[in-house]
Protein backbone atom coordinates (compact mmCIF):
# COMPACT_ATOMS: atom_id res chain seq x y z
CA UNK A 1 0.00 0.00 0.00
CA UNK A 2 1.22 3.64 -0.79
CA UNK A 3 0.14 4.72 2.61
CA UNK A 4 -1.76 2.96 5.23
CA UNK A 5 -2.71 6.23 7.18
CA UNK A 6 -3.46 9.90 5.94
CA UNK A 7 -1.82 12.52 8.00
CA UNK A 8 -4.45 14.00 9.98
CA UNK A 9 -5.61 10.91 11.54
CA UNK A 10 -3.58 9.17 14.23
CA UNK A 11 -3.56 9.64 18.01
CA UNK A 12 -2.28 8.54 20.73
CA UNK A 13 -4.46 5.56 20.61
CA UNK A 14 -2.49 4.50 17.13
CA UNK A 15 1.17 4.52 19.60
CA UNK A 16 3.34 1.64 18.37
CA UNK A 17 1.38 0.88 15.55
CA UNK A 18 3.52 0.82 12.51
CA UNK A 19 2.59 3.10 9.20
CA UNK A 20 3.21 4.37 6.13
CA UNK A 21 2.34 8.02 5.27
CA UNK A 22 2.59 10.14 2.37
CA UNK A 23 2.79 14.33 1.64
CA UNK A 24 4.32 17.27 1.30
CA UNK A 25 7.03 18.30 3.47
CA UNK A 26 5.46 21.62 4.62
CA UNK A 27 8.70 22.70 6.85
CA UNK A 28 11.84 21.09 8.57
CA UNK A 29 13.43 22.19 12.10
CA UNK A 30 16.74 20.60 13.31
CA UNK A 31 17.32 20.24 16.61
CA UNK A 32 21.18 19.26 17.71
CA UNK A 33 20.82 15.81 16.48
CA UNK A 34 17.35 15.51 15.73
CA UNK A 35 15.45 16.79 12.43
CA UNK A 36 11.41 17.54 13.09
CA UNK A 37 9.46 17.31 9.56
CA UNK A 38 5.84 18.20 9.40
CA UNK A 39 4.23 16.46 6.72
CA UNK A 40 1.16 17.65 5.39
CA UNK A 41 -1.78 15.92 2.85
CA UNK A 42 -5.22 16.99 2.58
CA UNK A 43 -6.04 15.86 6.01
CA UNK A 44 -3.65 17.67 8.12
CA UNK A 45 -0.45 17.56 9.51
CA UNK A 46 2.22 14.70 11.25
CA UNK A 47 4.98 15.28 12.59
CA UNK A 48 8.53 13.38 11.24
CA UNK A 49 11.19 12.77 13.85
CA UNK A 50 14.60 11.78 12.49
CA UNK A 51 17.43 10.85 14.78
CA UNK A 52 21.09 11.30 14.13
CA UNK A 53 21.95 8.86 17.26
CA UNK A 54 19.67 6.11 15.35
CA UNK A 55 20.27 6.31 11.70
CA UNK A 56 22.85 9.19 10.71
CA UNK A 57 22.08 8.27 6.82
CA UNK A 58 18.54 8.84 6.96
CA UNK A 59 18.59 12.00 9.54
CA UNK A 60 21.31 13.51 7.04
CA UNK A 61 18.60 12.68 3.87
CA UNK A 62 16.08 14.16 5.98
CA UNK A 63 18.17 17.48 5.71
CA UNK A 64 18.50 17.83 2.80
CA UNK A 65 14.65 17.74 2.53
CA UNK A 66 12.57 21.23 0.76
CA UNK A 67 9.74 22.63 1.28
CA UNK A 68 6.91 20.93 -0.83
CA UNK A 69 8.71 17.99 -1.95
CA UNK A 70 6.73 14.78 -2.19
CA UNK A 71 7.89 12.36 0.06
CA UNK A 72 6.87 8.44 1.77
CA UNK A 73 8.10 7.38 5.20
CA UNK A 74 7.74 4.42 6.86
CA UNK A 75 7.84 4.30 11.15
CA UNK A 76 6.30 3.90 14.47
CA UNK A 77 3.76 5.84 16.05
CA UNK A 78 5.34 7.48 19.29
CA UNK A 79 3.97 9.76 22.11
CA UNK A 80 5.44 13.29 21.74
CA UNK A 81 7.16 14.54 25.02
CA UNK A 82 6.04 18.00 23.91
CA UNK A 83 2.32 17.92 22.79
CA UNK A 84 0.71 20.45 20.27
CA UNK A 85 -2.53 20.91 21.55
CA UNK A 86 -2.97 23.14 18.22
CA UNK A 87 -3.54 20.23 15.59
CA UNK A 88 -5.49 16.87 16.10
CA UNK A 89 -2.38 15.00 15.39
CA UNK A 90 -0.36 17.25 17.95
CA UNK A 91 -0.36 13.86 20.76
CA UNK A 92 1.76 11.66 18.19
CA UNK A 93 5.07 11.75 16.24
CA UNK A 94 6.61 9.66 13.72
CA UNK A 95 9.98 8.02 14.62
CA UNK A 96 10.98 7.41 10.76
CA UNK A 97 12.97 4.38 9.36
CA UNK A 98 12.68 4.84 6.04
CA UNK A 99 12.14 7.75 3.58
CA UNK A 100 11.59 7.79 -0.01
CA UNK A 101 11.97 10.93 -2.40
CA UNK A 102 8.95 10.84 -4.29
CA UNK A 103 9.35 14.21 -5.85
CA UNK A 104 11.60 17.28 -5.68
CA UNK A 105 9.33 20.35 -5.31
CA UNK A 106 11.02 24.06 -6.56
CA UNK A 107 10.48 26.56 -3.90
CA UNK A 108 7.26 27.81 -3.72
CA UNK A 109 6.57 31.56 -4.71
CA UNK A 110 4.65 31.83 -1.03
CA UNK A 111 4.92 30.22 1.95
CA UNK A 112 1.77 27.44 1.83
CA UNK A 113 0.23 28.09 4.96
CA UNK A 114 -2.88 29.81 6.89
CA UNK A 115 -1.27 32.81 6.28
CA UNK A 116 0.32 33.46 3.24
CA UNK A 117 2.54 35.61 2.42
CA UNK A 118 1.54 35.43 -1.65
CA UNK A 119 -0.39 38.70 -2.47
CA UNK A 120 -3.54 37.99 -4.60
CA UNK A 121 -2.19 37.90 -7.90
CA UNK A 122 0.96 35.58 -7.13
CA UNK A 123 -1.73 33.38 -5.23
CA UNK A 124 -4.00 33.27 -8.16
CA UNK A 125 -0.83 32.29 -10.76
CA UNK A 126 -0.08 29.40 -8.83
CA UNK A 127 -3.62 28.33 -7.87
CA UNK A 128 -2.73 24.65 -7.67
CA UNK A 129 -0.10 25.83 -4.79
CA UNK A 130 -2.69 27.80 -2.79
CA UNK A 131 -5.39 25.70 -2.52
CA UNK A 132 -2.71 23.04 -0.88
CA UNK A 133 -3.85 25.76 1.58
CA UNK A 134 -6.05 24.76 4.86
CA UNK A 135 -8.35 27.74 4.02
CA UNK A 136 -8.40 27.30 -0.06
CA UNK A 137 -9.12 23.53 0.77
CA UNK A 138 -11.72 23.91 3.38
CA UNK A 139 -14.01 26.52 0.97
CA UNK A 140 -13.65 23.74 -1.52
CA UNK A 141 -14.75 20.89 0.97
CA UNK A 142 -17.86 23.62 1.59
CA UNK A 143 -18.53 23.33 -1.49
CA UNK A 144 -18.59 20.48 -2.28
CA UNK A 145 -20.67 19.48 0.80
CA UNK A 146 -23.12 22.31 -0.59
CA UNK A 147 -23.48 20.86 -3.51
CA UNK A 148 -24.20 17.12 -2.38
CA UNK A 149 -26.69 18.26 0.86
CA UNK A 150 -28.29 20.02 -2.63
CA UNK A 151 -28.61 17.20 -4.38
CA UNK A 152 -29.74 15.34 -1.78
CA UNK A 153 -32.32 17.36 -0.76
CA UNK A 154 -33.95 17.82 -4.08
CA UNK A 155 -33.39 13.87 -5.15
CA UNK A 156 -35.13 13.41 -2.38
CA UNK A 157 -38.20 15.94 -3.41
CA UNK A 158 -38.41 13.86 -6.79
CA UNK A 159 -36.27 16.34 -8.27
CA UNK A 160 -34.50 15.30 -11.39
CA UNK A 161 -31.25 16.46 -12.38
CA UNK A 162 -30.84 17.16 -16.17
CA UNK A 163 -27.87 18.22 -18.44
CA UNK A 164 -28.78 20.70 -21.24
CA UNK A 165 -26.92 22.43 -24.28
CA UNK A 166 -23.63 24.35 -23.68
CA UNK A 167 -23.44 25.41 -27.37
CA UNK A 168 -26.32 27.46 -27.49
CA UNK A 169 -27.92 30.15 -29.40
CA UNK A 170 -27.68 33.77 -28.02
CA UNK A 171 -31.19 35.18 -27.08
CA UNK A 172 -31.65 39.18 -26.54
CA UNK A 173 -32.45 40.92 -23.09
CA UNK A 174 -29.58 39.74 -20.16
CA UNK A 175 -25.87 40.14 -20.57
CA UNK A 176 -23.98 40.06 -23.04
CA UNK A 177 -23.04 36.53 -24.38
CA UNK A 178 -19.93 34.62 -24.78
CA UNK A 179 -20.26 33.34 -28.22
CA UNK A 180 -18.29 30.34 -30.36
CA UNK A 181 -17.86 30.46 -33.87
CA UNK A 182 -18.81 27.16 -35.66
CA UNK A 183 -16.89 25.94 -38.12
CA UNK A 184 -19.25 23.89 -39.90
CA UNK A 185 -21.29 26.79 -40.29
CA UNK A 186 -19.32 29.09 -41.43
CA UNK A 187 -20.14 32.72 -40.47
CA UNK A 188 -22.30 31.54 -37.33
CA UNK A 189 -21.94 30.89 -33.86
CA UNK A 190 -23.62 29.40 -30.84
CA UNK A 191 -23.62 31.60 -27.60
CA UNK A 192 -22.82 30.20 -24.14
CA UNK A 193 -26.02 30.24 -21.75
CA UNK A 194 -26.82 33.00 -19.55
CA UNK A 195 -28.46 30.40 -17.65
CA UNK A 196 -30.43 27.29 -18.97
CA UNK A 197 -33.89 29.52 -18.55
CA UNK A 198 -35.79 28.34 -22.09
CA UNK A 199 -34.47 25.21 -21.62
CA UNK A 200 -35.73 24.19 -18.25
CA UNK A 201 -39.09 25.70 -19.13
CA UNK A 202 -38.84 23.17 -22.35
CA UNK A 203 -38.48 20.57 -19.92
CA UNK A 204 -41.59 21.10 -18.37
CA UNK A 205 -43.23 21.36 -21.64
CA UNK A 206 -41.57 17.77 -21.82
CA UNK A 207 -43.57 16.59 -18.79
CA UNK A 208 -40.57 16.55 -16.44
CA UNK A 209 -42.27 18.11 -13.91
CA UNK A 210 -39.28 18.59 -11.41
CA UNK A 211 -36.09 19.40 -13.23
CA UNK A 212 -32.70 20.75 -11.48
CA UNK A 213 -29.43 21.11 -12.64
CA UNK A 214 -26.00 22.19 -10.99
CA UNK A 215 -24.37 23.85 -13.96
CA UNK A 216 -22.09 26.23 -15.13
CA UNK A 217 -23.55 29.76 -17.02
CA UNK A 218 -21.87 32.37 -18.50
CA UNK A 219 -22.39 36.16 -18.87
CA UNK A 220 -19.96 38.95 -20.53
CA UNK A 221 -20.48 41.61 -18.04
CA UNK A 222 -18.64 43.74 -15.60
CA UNK A 223 -17.12 42.03 -12.54
CA UNK A 224 -17.30 42.92 -8.76
CA UNK A 225 -16.48 40.74 -5.39
CA UNK A 226 -20.07 38.62 -6.30
CA UNK A 227 -19.56 38.09 -10.41
CA UNK A 228 -17.69 35.52 -12.08
CA UNK A 229 -18.36 35.83 -16.13
CA UNK A 230 -18.86 31.44 -15.40
CA UNK A 231 -20.39 30.89 -12.25
CA UNK A 232 -22.37 28.22 -11.55
CA UNK A 233 -26.28 28.19 -10.51
CA UNK A 234 -28.32 25.69 -9.23
CA UNK A 235 -31.49 25.72 -11.54
CA UNK A 236 -34.70 24.72 -10.73
CA UNK A 237 -37.81 24.37 -12.46
CA UNK A 238 -41.67 23.41 -11.63
CA UNK A 239 -44.51 22.14 -13.21
CA UNK A 240 -48.29 22.72 -12.02
CA UNK A 241 -47.30 25.37 -8.90
CA UNK A 242 -47.95 28.60 -7.61
CA UNK A 243 -45.60 30.75 -6.50
CA UNK A 244 -46.07 29.70 -3.17
CA UNK A 245 -45.50 26.06 -3.67
CA UNK A 246 -42.12 27.32 -5.01
CA UNK A 247 -41.36 29.79 -1.81
CA UNK A 248 -42.02 26.70 0.42
CA UNK A 249 -39.90 24.12 -1.22
CA UNK A 250 -36.67 26.29 -1.72
CA UNK A 251 -37.22 28.00 1.72
CA UNK A 252 -36.87 24.03 3.15
CA UNK A 253 -34.16 22.99 0.64
CA UNK A 254 -32.71 26.32 2.76
CA UNK A 255 -33.38 25.50 5.75
CA UNK A 256 -31.83 21.75 5.07
CA UNK A 257 -28.41 23.39 3.75
CA UNK A 258 -28.24 25.83 7.20
CA UNK A 259 -29.30 23.03 9.74
CA UNK A 260 -26.79 20.05 7.50
CA UNK A 261 -23.88 22.33 6.83
CA UNK A 262 -23.32 25.02 9.28
CA UNK A 263 -26.25 23.32 11.71
CA UNK A 264 -27.79 26.99 12.18
CA UNK A 265 -32.09 26.84 12.79
CA UNK A 266 -33.09 29.64 10.52
CA UNK A 267 -36.82 30.64 11.50
CA UNK A 268 -39.64 30.88 8.48
CA UNK A 269 -38.46 33.86 6.10
CA UNK A 270 -40.31 36.85 6.03
CA UNK A 271 -41.55 38.07 2.98
CA UNK A 272 -40.72 41.59 2.36
CA UNK A 273 -42.55 43.78 -1.26
CA UNK A 274 -40.32 44.88 -3.50
CA UNK A 275 -42.17 48.42 -3.06
CA UNK A 276 -40.81 47.66 1.08
CA UNK A 277 -37.10 47.34 0.18
CA UNK A 278 -37.13 50.27 -1.73
CA UNK A 279 -38.85 52.09 0.59
CA UNK A 280 -37.19 51.52 3.25
CA UNK A 281 -34.02 49.85 2.17
CA UNK A 282 -33.61 51.62 -0.88
CA UNK A 283 -32.27 48.15 -1.89
CA UNK A 284 -33.96 45.28 -3.79
CA UNK A 285 -31.63 42.95 -1.54
CA UNK A 286 -31.86 44.54 1.79
CA UNK A 287 -29.36 43.30 4.41
CA UNK A 288 -31.65 43.00 7.69
CA UNK A 289 -29.17 41.96 10.05
CA UNK A 290 -29.75 45.13 11.36
CA UNK A 291 -32.62 47.65 11.46
CA UNK A 292 -31.78 51.51 11.11
CA UNK A 293 -34.77 51.35 7.98
CA UNK A 294 -35.20 54.57 6.17
CA UNK A 295 -37.76 57.15 7.19
CA UNK A 296 -39.23 59.46 4.44
CA UNK A 297 -39.47 63.31 5.60
CA UNK A 298 -40.91 64.71 2.76
CA UNK A 299 -41.79 62.75 -0.97
CA UNK A 300 -43.21 64.19 -3.91
CA UNK A 301 -42.57 61.65 -6.44
CA UNK A 302 -45.49 58.61 -6.10
CA UNK A 303 -43.00 56.06 -7.55
CA UNK A 304 -43.44 52.42 -7.71
CA UNK A 305 -41.88 52.39 -4.50
CA UNK A 306 -43.80 54.91 -2.58
CA UNK A 307 -47.12 55.16 -3.83
CA UNK A 308 -48.08 58.00 -1.54
CA UNK A 309 -46.79 61.53 -0.85
CA UNK A 310 -45.50 62.53 1.88
CA UNK A 311 -45.43 66.17 2.82
CA UNK A 312 -42.51 67.45 3.74
CA UNK A 313 -41.25 67.62 7.67
CA UNK A 314 -39.27 70.87 7.39
CA UNK A 315 -40.67 74.68 6.65
CA UNK A 316 -39.24 76.73 3.85
CA UNK A 317 -36.14 77.86 4.37
CA UNK A 318 -33.41 75.91 3.31
CA UNK A 319 -32.90 75.72 -0.09
CA UNK A 320 -31.78 72.07 -0.52
CA UNK A 321 -34.73 70.37 1.36
CA UNK A 322 -36.87 72.97 0.30
CA UNK A 323 -36.16 72.25 -3.55
CA UNK A 324 -35.95 68.35 -3.27
CA UNK A 325 -38.09 65.94 -4.34
CA UNK A 326 -37.46 63.70 -1.74
CA UNK A 327 -35.74 63.27 1.99
CA UNK A 328 -35.13 60.26 3.58
CA UNK A 329 -33.15 59.62 6.84
CA UNK A 330 -31.81 57.16 9.23
CA UNK A 331 -31.51 56.93 12.77
CA UNK A 332 -28.10 55.42 14.06
CA UNK A 333 -28.56 54.54 17.67
CA UNK A 334 -25.78 55.81 20.18
CA UNK A 335 -23.79 57.36 17.18
CA UNK A 336 -23.91 61.13 18.38
CA UNK A 337 -20.38 60.69 19.75
CA UNK A 338 -19.41 60.65 16.43
CA UNK A 339 -16.68 63.75 15.86
CA UNK A 340 -17.29 66.55 13.37
CA UNK A 341 -14.23 64.77 11.48
CA UNK A 342 -15.63 61.36 11.40
CA UNK A 343 -19.19 62.91 10.11
CA UNK A 344 -16.58 64.37 7.42
CA UNK A 345 -15.51 61.51 6.39
CA UNK A 346 -19.06 60.30 6.07
CA UNK A 347 -19.91 63.17 4.03
CA UNK A 348 -16.93 62.60 1.39
CA UNK A 349 -18.02 59.10 1.60
CA UNK A 350 -21.43 59.97 0.34
CA UNK A 351 -20.06 62.64 -1.89
CA UNK A 352 -17.88 60.10 -3.98
CA UNK A 353 -18.82 59.56 -7.49
CA UNK A 354 -19.74 55.79 -6.96
CA UNK A 355 -23.03 57.11 -4.95
CA UNK A 356 -23.18 60.75 -5.89
CA UNK A 357 -25.29 62.48 -3.10
CA UNK A 358 -24.29 66.32 -3.15
CA UNK A 359 -24.19 66.43 0.95
CA UNK A 360 -25.08 65.15 4.24
CA UNK A 361 -27.39 66.75 6.64
CA UNK A 362 -26.64 65.52 10.31
CA UNK A 363 -28.74 65.89 13.65
CA UNK A 364 -27.46 64.67 17.37
CA UNK A 365 -29.43 64.13 19.72
CA UNK A 366 -28.17 65.17 22.88
CA UNK A 367 -28.20 63.84 26.28
CA UNK A 368 -30.72 66.22 27.37
CA UNK A 369 -33.07 65.86 24.60
CA UNK A 370 -32.23 68.19 22.57
CA UNK A 371 -31.56 68.17 18.66
CA UNK A 372 -28.23 69.61 17.38
CA UNK A 373 -28.05 69.73 13.78
CA UNK A 374 -26.22 71.23 11.09
CA UNK A 375 -29.52 72.90 9.28
CA UNK A 376 -30.14 74.46 12.73
CA UNK A 377 -29.49 78.19 11.32
CA UNK A 378 -32.54 76.85 9.30
CA UNK A 379 -34.76 75.57 11.91
CA UNK A 380 -36.36 76.32 15.03
CA UNK A 381 -36.35 73.68 17.93
CA UNK A 382 -39.67 72.57 17.49
CA UNK A 383 -38.94 71.40 13.75
CA UNK A 384 -35.61 69.67 14.93
CA UNK A 385 -38.18 68.31 17.90
CA UNK A 386 -40.44 66.89 15.43
CA UNK A 387 -37.47 65.45 13.06
CA UNK A 388 -36.55 63.19 16.49
CA UNK A 389 -39.99 61.63 17.31
CA UNK A 390 -40.26 61.22 13.64
CA UNK A 391 -37.05 59.50 13.47
CA UNK A 392 -37.81 57.85 16.99
CA UNK A 393 -34.46 59.12 17.98
CA UNK A 394 -33.43 59.13 21.64
CA UNK A 395 -30.18 60.63 23.24
CA UNK A 396 -27.36 59.64 22.12
CA UNK A 397 -28.56 59.14 18.46
CA UNK A 398 -27.33 60.28 15.36
CA UNK A 399 -29.67 61.19 12.25
CA UNK A 400 -28.27 61.37 8.76
CA UNK A 401 -30.08 62.96 6.32
CA UNK A 402 -29.98 62.96 2.64
CA UNK A 403 -32.55 64.45 -0.01
CA UNK A 404 -32.66 65.37 -3.76
CA UNK A 405 -34.47 65.44 -6.72
CA UNK A 406 -35.09 61.85 -7.63
CA UNK A 407 -36.73 59.50 -4.72
CA UNK A 408 -34.69 55.93 -6.52
CA UNK A 409 -31.81 57.35 -6.38
CA UNK A 410 -31.61 59.45 -3.13
CA UNK A 411 -32.33 55.81 -1.49
CA UNK A 412 -29.80 54.11 -3.29
CA UNK A 413 -26.96 56.82 -1.68
CA UNK A 414 -29.39 56.45 1.77
CA UNK A 415 -28.89 52.60 0.92
CA UNK A 416 -24.73 52.78 0.59
CA UNK A 417 -24.58 55.33 3.36
CA UNK A 418 -26.72 52.61 6.07
CA UNK A 419 -24.52 49.68 4.75
CA UNK A 420 -21.68 51.93 6.00
CA UNK A 421 -22.81 52.52 9.20
CA UNK A 422 -24.48 49.37 9.60
CA UNK A 423 -20.29 47.80 8.67
CA UNK A 424 -18.55 50.73 10.87
CA UNK A 425 -21.60 49.70 14.35
CA UNK A 426 -20.61 46.23 13.76
CA UNK A 427 -23.98 44.91 12.91
CA UNK A 428 -22.94 43.03 9.84
CA UNK A 429 -22.11 39.84 11.61
CA UNK A 430 -20.39 37.38 9.11
CA UNK A 431 -21.95 34.59 11.30
CA UNK A 432 -25.20 35.99 11.82
CA UNK A 433 -27.91 35.25 9.07
CA UNK A 434 -30.75 36.92 7.63
CA UNK A 435 -32.70 35.23 5.40
CA UNK A 436 -35.49 36.71 3.33
CA UNK A 437 -38.03 36.69 0.49
CA UNK A 438 -38.15 39.82 -1.56
CA UNK A 439 -41.83 39.43 -3.87
CA UNK A 440 -43.64 41.46 -6.00
CA UNK A 441 -40.87 43.07 -8.25
CA UNK A 442 -42.13 44.83 -11.42
CA UNK A 443 -42.29 43.91 -14.50
CA UNK A 444 -40.26 46.27 -16.18
CA UNK A 445 -37.67 49.09 -15.38
CA UNK A 446 -36.30 51.88 -17.73
CA UNK A 447 -33.61 52.07 -19.53
CA UNK A 448 -31.83 54.81 -19.84
CA UNK A 449 -29.69 53.63 -22.16
CA UNK A 450 -31.98 51.65 -24.61
CA UNK A 451 -34.73 54.20 -24.20
CA UNK A 452 -37.45 51.65 -23.77
CA UNK A 453 -38.67 49.32 -20.58
CA UNK A 454 -36.60 46.38 -20.16
CA UNK A 455 -38.04 42.77 -18.31
CA UNK A 456 -36.57 43.46 -14.87
CA UNK A 457 -36.10 39.80 -14.40
CA UNK A 458 -36.39 38.17 -17.97
CA UNK A 459 -39.14 38.34 -20.28
CA UNK A 460 -40.38 34.69 -19.80
CA UNK A 461 -41.58 36.29 -16.32
CA UNK A 462 -45.58 36.18 -15.84
CA UNK A 463 -47.22 39.19 -14.58
CA UNK A 464 -49.55 39.10 -11.27
CA UNK A 465 -53.25 38.16 -12.70
CA UNK A 466 -54.50 41.50 -11.48
CA UNK A 467 -52.11 43.49 -13.11
CA UNK A 468 -52.44 42.18 -16.78
CA UNK A 469 -55.12 44.63 -18.02
CA UNK A 470 -52.36 47.53 -17.28
CA UNK A 471 -50.19 45.75 -19.90
CA UNK A 472 -52.20 48.04 -21.86
CA UNK A 473 -52.44 51.06 -19.93
CA UNK A 474 -49.83 51.57 -17.95
CA UNK A 475 -47.41 48.60 -18.59
CA UNK A 476 -44.47 50.31 -15.98
CA UNK A 477 -46.64 49.74 -13.49
CA UNK A 478 -47.26 46.16 -13.90
CA UNK A 479 -46.10 43.88 -11.35
CA UNK A 480 -44.25 40.30 -11.95
CA UNK A 481 -44.85 37.03 -10.01
CA UNK A 482 -40.95 37.33 -9.69
CA UNK A 483 -39.32 36.59 -6.20
CA UNK A 484 -35.72 36.88 -4.97
CA UNK A 485 -34.15 34.86 -2.09
CA UNK A 486 -31.94 37.41 -0.10
CA UNK A 487 -29.24 36.61 2.40
CA UNK A 488 -27.44 38.98 4.69
CA UNK A 489 -28.03 41.75 1.80
CA UNK A 490 -26.89 39.49 -1.18
CA UNK A 491 -29.10 38.21 -4.01
CA UNK A 492 -28.60 34.01 -3.44
CA UNK A 493 -31.29 33.61 -5.84
CA UNK A 494 -34.55 34.46 -8.04
CA UNK A 495 -37.11 32.99 -10.01
CA UNK A 496 -40.43 33.76 -11.11
CA UNK A 497 -43.75 32.29 -12.23
CA UNK A 498 -43.52 31.69 -16.30
CA UNK A 499 -45.67 33.00 -18.87
CA UNK A 500 -47.16 29.49 -20.10
CA UNK A 501 -49.92 30.97 -22.63
CA UNK A 502 -48.36 32.00 -26.15
CA UNK A 503 -50.40 34.76 -26.73
CA UNK A 504 -49.48 36.38 -23.17
CA UNK A 505 -45.38 35.64 -24.25
CA UNK A 506 -46.42 36.90 -27.32
CA UNK A 507 -47.77 40.63 -26.24
CA UNK A 508 -44.90 40.84 -23.13
CA UNK A 509 -42.32 40.47 -26.37
CA UNK A 510 -44.63 43.47 -27.80
CA UNK A 511 -44.00 45.62 -24.79
CA UNK A 512 -40.25 44.51 -24.79
CA UNK A 513 -40.46 46.43 -28.28
CA UNK A 514 -39.93 43.20 -30.57
CA UNK A 515 -41.75 42.88 -33.85
CA UNK A 516 -43.67 39.88 -34.14
CA UNK A 517 -41.01 38.51 -36.94
CA UNK A 518 -38.19 39.32 -34.43
CA UNK A 519 -40.31 37.78 -31.60
CA UNK A 520 -40.60 34.39 -33.89
CA UNK A 521 -37.00 34.42 -35.27
CA UNK A 522 -35.41 34.61 -31.73
CA UNK A 523 -38.03 32.61 -29.39
CA UNK A 524 -39.85 30.79 -32.07
CA UNK A 525 -38.70 27.50 -30.85
CA UNK A 526 -40.32 28.37 -27.05
CA UNK A 527 -43.39 30.01 -28.31
CA UNK A 528 -44.26 27.25 -30.87
CA UNK A 529 -43.53 24.64 -27.55
CA UNK A 530 -45.95 26.31 -25.70
CA UNK A 531 -48.62 25.49 -28.43
CA UNK A 532 -47.90 21.81 -27.80
CA UNK A 533 -49.64 21.92 -24.15
CA UNK A 534 -47.15 23.56 -21.68
CA UNK A 535 -48.51 22.93 -17.86
CA UNK A 536 -48.57 26.28 -15.53
CA UNK A 537 -44.69 26.03 -14.52
CA UNK A 538 -42.24 28.59 -12.46
CA UNK A 539 -39.12 27.70 -11.05
CA UNK A 540 -36.04 29.74 -9.43
CA UNK A 541 -32.05 30.27 -9.45
CA UNK A 542 -29.48 29.99 -6.96
CA UNK A 543 -26.36 31.39 -7.27
CA UNK A 544 -23.98 28.21 -5.64
CA UNK A 545 -20.84 30.84 -5.62
CA UNK A 546 -22.60 33.20 -3.81
CA UNK A 547 -24.56 31.00 -1.34
CA UNK A 548 -21.92 28.61 -0.45
CA UNK A 549 -19.32 32.16 -0.39
CA UNK A 550 -21.94 33.48 3.04
CA UNK A 551 -21.76 30.40 4.11
CA UNK A 552 -17.91 30.73 4.10
CA UNK A 553 -17.95 34.01 5.53
CA UNK A 554 -16.05 35.29 2.63
CA UNK A 555 -16.07 38.58 1.05
CA UNK A 556 -15.58 37.54 -2.94
CA UNK A 557 -16.94 34.76 -4.83
CA UNK A 558 -13.36 33.81 -6.27
CA UNK A 559 -12.54 32.31 -2.91
CA UNK A 560 -14.80 29.49 -3.27
CA UNK A 561 -14.16 28.88 -6.64
CA UNK A 562 -11.27 26.00 -7.42
CA UNK A 563 -10.00 28.18 -10.62
CA UNK A 564 -11.87 31.68 -10.85
CA UNK A 565 -10.92 34.56 -13.13
CA UNK A 566 -9.55 37.84 -12.33
CA UNK A 567 -11.68 40.93 -12.22
CA UNK A 568 -10.35 41.72 -16.30
CA UNK A 569 -11.86 38.37 -16.83
CA UNK A 570 -8.93 36.77 -17.23
CA UNK A 571 -7.61 33.44 -15.90
CA UNK A 572 -3.99 34.27 -15.21
CA UNK A 573 -2.74 30.49 -14.60
CA UNK A 574 -3.93 29.50 -17.97
CA UNK A 575 -3.29 32.87 -18.80
CA UNK A 576 -6.68 32.53 -20.71
CA UNK A 577 -8.34 33.77 -23.17
CA UNK A 578 -5.40 33.63 -25.79
CA UNK A 579 -4.86 34.50 -29.61
CA UNK A 580 -5.74 31.34 -32.07
CA UNK A 581 -3.08 30.67 -35.29
CA UNK A 582 -4.10 31.63 -38.35
CA UNK A 583 -4.73 28.62 -39.34
CA UNK A 584 -7.01 28.03 -36.86
CA UNK A 585 -8.98 31.63 -37.54
CA UNK A 586 -9.23 31.10 -41.17
CA UNK A 587 -10.54 27.11 -40.85
CA UNK A 588 -13.67 29.06 -38.30
CA UNK A 589 -13.87 31.99 -41.14
CA UNK A 590 -12.58 34.30 -38.63
CA UNK A 591 -11.09 37.56 -39.48
CA UNK A 592 -9.15 39.17 -36.55
CA UNK A 593 -6.40 41.28 -36.93
CA UNK A 594 -4.14 40.04 -33.77
CA UNK A 595 -1.69 42.61 -32.29
CA UNK A 596 0.58 39.49 -30.20
P1 LIG B 1 -30.64 35.44 -12.32
O1 LIG B 1 -30.09 36.15 -13.48
O2 LIG B 1 -31.27 36.28 -11.23
O3 LIG B 1 -31.81 34.46 -12.76
O4 LIG B 1 -29.54 34.51 -11.70
C1 LIG B 1 -29.82 33.65 -10.61
C2 LIG B 1 -28.75 33.77 -9.55
O5 LIG B 1 -27.46 33.54 -10.09
C3 LIG B 1 -26.49 34.30 -9.39
N1 LIG B 1 -25.70 35.10 -10.36
C4 LIG B 1 -24.35 35.19 -10.37
N2 LIG B 1 -23.42 34.66 -9.56
C5 LIG B 1 -22.13 34.91 -9.84
N3 LIG B 1 -21.70 35.63 -10.89
C6 LIG B 1 -22.60 36.19 -11.74
N4 LIG B 1 -22.16 36.89 -12.80
C7 LIG B 1 -24.00 35.98 -11.49
N5 LIG B 1 -25.14 36.35 -12.11
C8 LIG B 1 -26.15 35.82 -11.41
C9 LIG B 1 -27.23 35.18 -8.41
C10 LIG B 1 -28.64 35.15 -8.94
O6 LIG B 1 -29.59 35.31 -7.91
N6 LIG B 1 -32.90 32.01 -15.23
C11 LIG B 1 -33.06 32.89 -14.08
C12 LIG B 1 -33.56 32.15 -12.87
C13 LIG B 1 -35.01 31.77 -12.95
O7 LIG B 1 -35.85 32.63 -13.28
O8 LIG B 1 -35.33 30.61 -12.65
C14 LIG B 1 -31.72 33.54 -13.77
O9 LIG B 1 -30.68 33.22 -14.31
O10 LIG B 1 -27.18 34.59 -7.12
Amino acid sequence: MFRTKTNGELRLSDVGASVTLAGWVQRTRKFGGMTFVDLRDRYGITQLVFNDEYDAALCEQANRLGREWVIQVEGKVSERSNKNPNIPTGDIEILVESLNVLNESMTPPFTIEDQSDGGDDLRMKYRYLDIRRNPVRRNLELRHKFAFEVRRYLDEKGFLEIETPILVNSTPEGARDFVVPSRMNPGQFYALPQSPQTLKQLCMVAGIDRYFQICKCFRDEDLRADRQPEFTQIDCEMSFVEQEDILQMFEGMSRHLFKSILNIDIPSLPRMTWADAMKYYGSDKPDTRFGMEFVELKNQQPDNASRELVDSLFPEGFGVFDSAAYIGAICCEGQAVLTRKQIDQLTEFVKRPQIGAKGLVYARVQEDGSVKSSVDKFYNAETLDALKQKMNAKAGDLILILSGDDAMKVRKQLCELRLEMGSRMGLRDKNKFSCLWVIDFPMYEWSDEEQRLMAMHHPFTSPKPEDIPLLDTDPASVRANAYDMVVNGVEVGGGSIRIHDAKLQQKIFEILGFTPEQAQLKFGFLMNAFKFGAPPHGGLAYGLDRFVSLFAGLDSIRDCIAFPKNNSGRDVMLDAPGYLDQSQLDELCLSVEQDK
